[in-house]
């Protein structure tokens, strides 16, 4: 009869039951109450991660499958329609009434049988993970939650430091694709690793903010969060609570940012003076290409300071572009003014000056007919006539463009060997270019209206260039269009180099370069950089703490104690003793030479020089978005009381183990 249902039954089996899972719920949501409430980390079937401690998220997420419980999350839900506000309010008080009933019924049990008949499975043992669907994961608590996300994200900032200045190791990633990265940048090592680890995105996607925000630094806000995630592991065995770092951290952070400023020793007034930019950017690039950074700051430098409009602050790194060509050297790179396209001509033309330019995006030939009709010819001079037609139709359309002005025209197809012999014979230079993309962004920069049918253009329609030419790079025969009015201003960069993974490397570096640029135009100022930066920072940020009463002063000067990372990570990067350098640093600065830094050059006897004098100077806005973004990270893994995580909904994925970050 009911074989294949279970059946539960009086006070024991049924009430008490019902009444603990209750509980269960409403202790797990009484942690998140509050402005000091700890976030829980809920992870649902789809694998949308969510921090936070609101119950209406938690309880929605969690798919609570006690019918019991589920009474509760109703109730819940009806609140959050009712007035959207105090859910948390109805389970804990809920639960509570429920708790205190179960002391109620222990006064007077056994007086009334209760029955319950369910055809849903009711777990044995109460517990939050047996309330959930199954195959949902769930860990609580200190040990169990907080520890292992800390360590989830020192195992991945320990990975990153050892990519990180100029003597970073690089990392050889392969992605889903099977496409190698040879690199030590940590915005691409991140983005190809694909991190699951849930606590671990968290640090991958504030360097992801930074990497938008400023472009590099990257590897610095993963290096910090982890930093400091291991100081407070050790905080946290000291008996502070994680609310109590979490202060202390923004406290600590507060004072840092006040500090910054102060430590600008260099600023860059005039963004079109290349000598002045070149000091600014060499930093950035010599982090990554390390030996051929002067060459490639002077053409960086040169490129950005010779399209920069009229207003500096609307400087757009896209019109800085990198065009790649295998061979040669990376000192045979050059700066190339205008758009640079990797292939020939189609015709014979090879040159045209103040051309007028009309791009299509479709092929230039003999216009196909959409359907297939069928047209019977009887005798050889219809045949004739009728290819004649066709022909005299196609140059009809060819004269007509070059009569709209047009000298150039480029196509997103293909040109028909007819077409060209008319395009060759009106004199009109035709380019071929397979992109859509570049076919964009040209029409962008030339001022053109992409027409996708061959009708001759409009004078709106035609764009402008004042030359169109070909050029030969190596033996690869580029295009080039070029245009002297400022706000059109493109500028190419042409790497050469003697393999796809080594440009793409450069082309990073450059990417790093460019981005610094345009912070430069932002805002002028530098720190120092090797480090002397950071332990300055913390040499007062430490002495700060120390004024500090109570427990904030563990966690401010843990925060201090973590910035000593980087120049740590500098000197072992080199294959230095760390710790001491990091002491003779600390001595240097506390006799006031604030801009002693790492000498990457040097060895244990002298390993540090001044900083401004050697040329290595840091972004002001890098550092202070960095400390920003990696403090903000950290505190909210510290955050984190409880991960939940939901088993995930089906279909096909890459096969596990290789993500050894948790279990
Ligand atoms: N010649 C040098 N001598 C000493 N330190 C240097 C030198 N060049 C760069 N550095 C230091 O290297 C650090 C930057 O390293 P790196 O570029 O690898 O990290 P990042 O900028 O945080 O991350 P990413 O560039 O990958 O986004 C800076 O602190 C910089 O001061
Ligand atoms: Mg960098």
């Amino acid at each position: 009869m009911y074989c294949c249902r279970v059946y539960y039954s009086g006070l024991e089996e049924a009430v008490y039951r019902n009444i603990s899972a209750c509980k269960q719920l409403s202790h797990t949501l009484r942690t998140a109450y509050g402005p000091n409430g700890m976030n829980k980390m809920v992870i649902n079937h789809l694998e949308k991660v969510f921090v936070t401690s609101d119950a209406a998220t938690i309880i929605r997420e969690l798919e609570v499958e006690h019918p019991a419980a589920q009474l509760l999350v109703q109730a819940s839900e009806i609140q959050d329609q009712e007035v959207g506000d105090g859910t948390n309010f109805v389970i804990i008080f809920a639960g509570a009434l429920l708790e205190a009933s179960e002391d109620l019924l222990r006064m007077v049990a056994p007086v009334k049988k209760d029955l319950e008949k369910m055809a849903l499975h009711v777990p044995k043992v109460p517990g939050l993970a047996q309330m959930l669907k199954e195959g949902a994961r769930y860990y609580s608590g200190l040990e169990e939650a907080v520890y292992r996300n800390i360590s989830a994200c020192k195992q991945l900032s320990h990975t990153l430091r050892t990519a990180y200045g100029p003597n970073g190791m690089n990392k050889m990633v392969i992605n889903h694709l099977e496409k190698v990265f040879v690199t030590s940048d940590a915005a691409t090592i991140i983005r190809e690793l694909e991190v699951e680890h849930p606590a671990a995105q968290l640090l991958v996607q504030a360097s992801e903010i930074q990497d938008q925000e400023v472009g590099d630094g990257t590897n610095f806000v993963i290096i910090f969060a982890g930093a400091l995630l291991e100081a407070s592991e050790d905080l946290l065995r000291m008996g502070l609570t994680p609310s109590e770092i979490v202060d202390g951290y923004e406290l600590a952070l507060a004072k840092a940012l006040e500090i910054l400023p102060s430590l600008t020793c260099y600023e860059i007034k005039d963004v079109r003076d290349v000598k002045e930019v070149s000091n600014g950017i060499r930093t950035s690039i010599s982090s990554k290409q390390y030996g051929n950074e002067d060459f490639l700051t002077d053409l960086i430098a040169g490129a950005c300071t010779s399209i920069i409009p009229g207003k500096a602050t609307s400087f757009n790194v896209d019109h800085v572009r990198v065009t790649k060509i295998l061979g040669c050297g990376i000192n045979s790179s050059k700066v190339i003014q205008g758009m640079v396209f990797k292939r020939g001509v189609e015709g014979d033309i090879n040159k045209k000056l103040k051309a007028k330019i009309a791009v299509y995006t479709c092929a230039v030939d003999i216009m196909q007919t959409e359907t297939k009709g069928t047209v019977l010819i009887k005798t050889a001079a219809e045949l004739l006539d009728f290819s004649k037609g066709e022909e005299s139709g196609l140059e009809g359309q060819i004269k007509a463009i070059a009569d709209s002005g047009a000298d150039v025209v480029v196509a997103g197809g293909k040109f028909g060997d007819m077409a060209l012999h008319y395009l060759n014979k009106y004199g009109v230079m035709a380019v071929r270019l397979n992109s859509k993309w570049d076919l964009r962004r040209l029409s962008k920069t030339i001022g053109a209206t992409a027409l996708p049918r061959l009708t001759p253009p409009t004078k709106e329609e035609l764009g402008y260039a004042d030359s169109v030419a070909v050029d030969e790079v190596g033996d690869t025969s580029v295009v080039v269009f070029e245009n002297e009015a400022l706000e059109s201003r493109i500028a190419t960069v042409l790497i050469r180099g003697s393999s796809d993974n080594y440009m793409d490397d450069v082309e990073r570096a450059i990417d790093d370069g460019i981005n610094t640029f345009k912070g430069i135009t932002r805002d002028g100022r530098f720190v120092p950089g090797g480090g002397a930066c950071e332990v300055e920072l913390a040499r007062q940020v430490a002495s700060y703490g120390d004024g500090l009463p109570g427990m904030d002063q563990y966690a401010v000067k843990r925060f201090a104690t973590a910035l000593e990372v980087f120049p740590k990570a500098l000197a072992e990067n080199t294959g230095l003793k760390a710790n001491e350098i990091l002491s003779k640093l600390y001595a240097a600065h506390e006799e006031g030479k604030k801009n002693f830094g790492f000498d990457i050059e040097g060895d244990s006897k002298s390993p540090m020089k001044d900083m401004l004098e050697a040329g290595v100077l840091d972004l002001y806005l890098t550092k202070m978005w960095g400390l920003k973004y990696a403090t903000a990270a950290a505190c909210t893994v510290l955050n984190v009381d409880q991960i939940i995580m939901a088993k995930r909904a089906g279909g096909p994925r890459a096969p596990a183990g290789h993500n050894s970050d948790d279990e």
